[in-house]
């Protein structure tokens, strides 16, 4: 079940889900600064995607891409067009900017997705799984950025939020009707 919001020009839709599954522009991988591949979100969207991304990846970013923001490639086998690696930051107790490169990463992912003519863009809980950041935290700071990238541009009109597990969802959900109200 979706939960819905309205801000602005976008949509925001919250629902738990695979996110290679989903049909939309361009899918967020949760990938590391080297780009090497990983468990998590990353191993499936590499799995799922194919050798194709990773082929691509390697060739146009061979030195990777920096904590806090997202660099772009093509979807292989996915039912997306793009994904966006984004490299969230690892938490370590929030006082090294922790905040301000959740905040960067996701507006970055937005700006590739905008730029690239993408009218929907999927994200999973950026740096909510193997980097350990406080899920409400990271569900607060998304929550913000797309709330007030819906304010102020056009593009990607639809913003989902896909989350793996149930207690990751009502995080999301929760900072959502908290803040997407008050944007
Ligand atoms: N669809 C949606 N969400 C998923 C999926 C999936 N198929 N698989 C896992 N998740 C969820 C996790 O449950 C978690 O809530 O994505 C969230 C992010 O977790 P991680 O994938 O561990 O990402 P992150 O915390 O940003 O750590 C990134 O992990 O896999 C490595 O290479 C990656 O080093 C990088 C690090």
């Amino acid at each position: 079940m979706s939960t819905i919001w309205h801000t602005g020009h976008a949509t925001i839709e919250i629902h738990q889900g695979d996110i290679t599954r989903q049909q939309v522009d361009a899918i967020v991988n949760a990938a590391n600064a080297r780009l090497a591949g990983g468990g998590g979100v990353d191993g499936a969207i590499h799995r799922a995607g194919g050798p194709a991304i990773m082929a691509e990846t390697r060739q146009k970013y061979p030195h990777g891409c920096p904590t806090g923001s997202a660099v772009i490639s093509g979807a292989g086998d996915l039912p997306a067009r793009f994904v966006l690696h984004a490299v969230g930051p690892v938490w370590n107790g929030g006082g090294h900017g922790e905040a301000e490169q959740l905040t960067s990463v996701h507006q970055r992912c937005l700006e590739l997705a905008r730029d690239n003519q993408c009218h929907s863009i999927a994200f999973p809980a950026i740096s909510c799984g193997v980097y350990g950041y406080p899920i409400d935290q990271a569900a607060g700071i998304a929550m913000q950025v797309a709330g007030r990238w819906g304010q102020q541009n056009t593009a990607p009109s639809l913003i989902q939020f896909v989350l793996f597990s149930s207690d990751v969802l009502e995080h999301f959900r929760n900072a959502a009707n908290q803040i997407l109200e008050n944007v």
